[in-house]
Order: C-alpha cells, then structure tokens, then sequence
C-alpha cells in the first residue's frame, strides 16, 4: 500500500469517479459520453439556471437524450427545484441532487424525489454550514459539498470547506460523500483523507489531452 493510501481515514463507501459532463461536446453528446464510460462511475450533470447561480447549462430535455449505461446524477443548481425534479426523473436521472439553499421545503423535495424513484442528494455551497442540512441527512442517499461557488467549472479548489466533509463522516460512515469543485489528483487527496468518496472533475478529465488516463490518475490518487 502506498505511503499516502495509508493516511486515507477507513471510509466504507466505495469510491466513485463521477466527471461533470458540463464541458462534454453537446453537438456530438452520446458519442462524447460513450468515450468516457469505461472510467465512470457515474456520470455529474450540472443544470444551471443562471438564476441560483449565474450561468445557464442544460435542463431535463437533454438529459432526455443521453443515452448511456452510466447512472446520470443531475445536480440541479436552480431554484425552486420542486417544480422539476418530475422531469429529471422522467428524463433518466437515477439520481437528482439539489441545493439546501435554494429549497424552501428541503425535506419534501427530498422525500419528492425518492418517491419518484431517484436516488436523492442535497448540496451546500461552500459557505453555507452543515448544520442547514442536520435534518435531512438521515433522508438522503448523497451528500454534494461544493469546493467551489457552484456556477462555472475551472475554479480553484477551496480547501476551507474539508471540516464539513469530516463533521457529515464521523455521523454518517456509510453515506455517499461528493465534493465538486476544483478537483484535481492533488485536490481530491484532500478531500479523501476527510471522508469523501465521490470525486466529481470537470475540467481535470474533459479538459485532459487523455480524459482516460486522466480519470485512471484521479482513482489512483484517492487509493481507489
Ligand atoms: C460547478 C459545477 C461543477 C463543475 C466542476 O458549478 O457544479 O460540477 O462542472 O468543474 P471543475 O471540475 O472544472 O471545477
Ligand atoms: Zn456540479
């Protein structure tokens, strides 16, 4: 075992490679995902509003055409989420991740959303605080922390938010811990040792000259 490998704190959720499909070729979406399946876990899909946050990306009718065997986790940065997460779950998520700060009803979306049939996650931003989500934590299959203010990919990670990511461990050994923001092999070392187990990357992977060797280099770094 690898001397860094040896620092990683015991997390029993399986380690996860999810890239943020944002920088994907929309033009040529299914052949672009199909290149990345063999290295991913799960596929991160950002849908932005450019209300909650300031930039627009993609909604429920083109997650409607992705077709692939990778599980879809829509991670919906809009406000007033309720009234379209029925559509992400029509459209093939398998599982819809919202913002606590942009739910005004956080544990009815939730259980919304599982009625649906999705797997259920809640993000917080990187300055909002664990204790917004405390009682919902028990009701989610994931927990997102952003390392970056949701919005654009290709910002710098910020380690400042690591404490929350050890705070939800300690309670929950076996949720689903995400982080999404920055990542990169010497980032997500970071977020391992805390507790994470789901590493999202946008940039690192899609902007990679090898997206493959890329993903392999991240796994690796996370003893995964
Ligand atoms: C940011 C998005 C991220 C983003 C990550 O608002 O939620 O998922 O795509 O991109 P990188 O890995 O480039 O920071
Ligand atoms: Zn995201």
């Amino acid at each position: 075992m690898s001397k860094t490998a040896i620092s990683f704190r015991t997390v029993k959720p399986k380690v996860k490679i999810a890239p943020s499909v944002l920088g994907v070729d929309y033009g040529d979406l299914n052949h672009h995902l199909q290149q990345l399946e063999s290295f991913s876990d799960l596929f991160h899909v950002d849908v932005m509003d450019g209300n909650f946050v300031p930039n627009l990306s993609i909604g429920a009718m083109v997650v409607d055409k992705m077709k692939t065997t990778v599980p879809l986790d829509c991670h919906l940065m809009i406000n007033h989420p309720h009234e379209y997460v029925e559509a992400f779950a029509k459209a093939g998520a398998h599982a819809i991740t919202i913002h606590a700060e942009a739910s005004k009803n956080l544990k009815e979306d939730i259980e919304k959303i599982r009625s649906l049939g999705c797997l259920a996650g809640v993000s917080i931003n990187p300055k909002t605080s664990v204790s917004k989500i405390e009682k919902v934590l028990p009701l989610v299959d994931s927990v997102l922390i952003m390392s970056v203010e949701p919005g654009f990919g290709g910002q710098a990670f910020m380690p400042e938010v690591l404490p929350k990511i050890r705070e939800i461990r300690d309670k929950y050994p076996d949720l689903d811990i995400a982080i999404d923001g920055g990542i990169t092999d010497k980032t997500a070392p970071l977020a391992r040792e805390a507790g994470a187990n789901v590493f999202v990357a946008g940039s690192y992977i899609l902007k990679a000259d090898d997206p493959k060797e890329a993903a392999e280099l991240l796994r690796k770094s996370v003893g995964g």
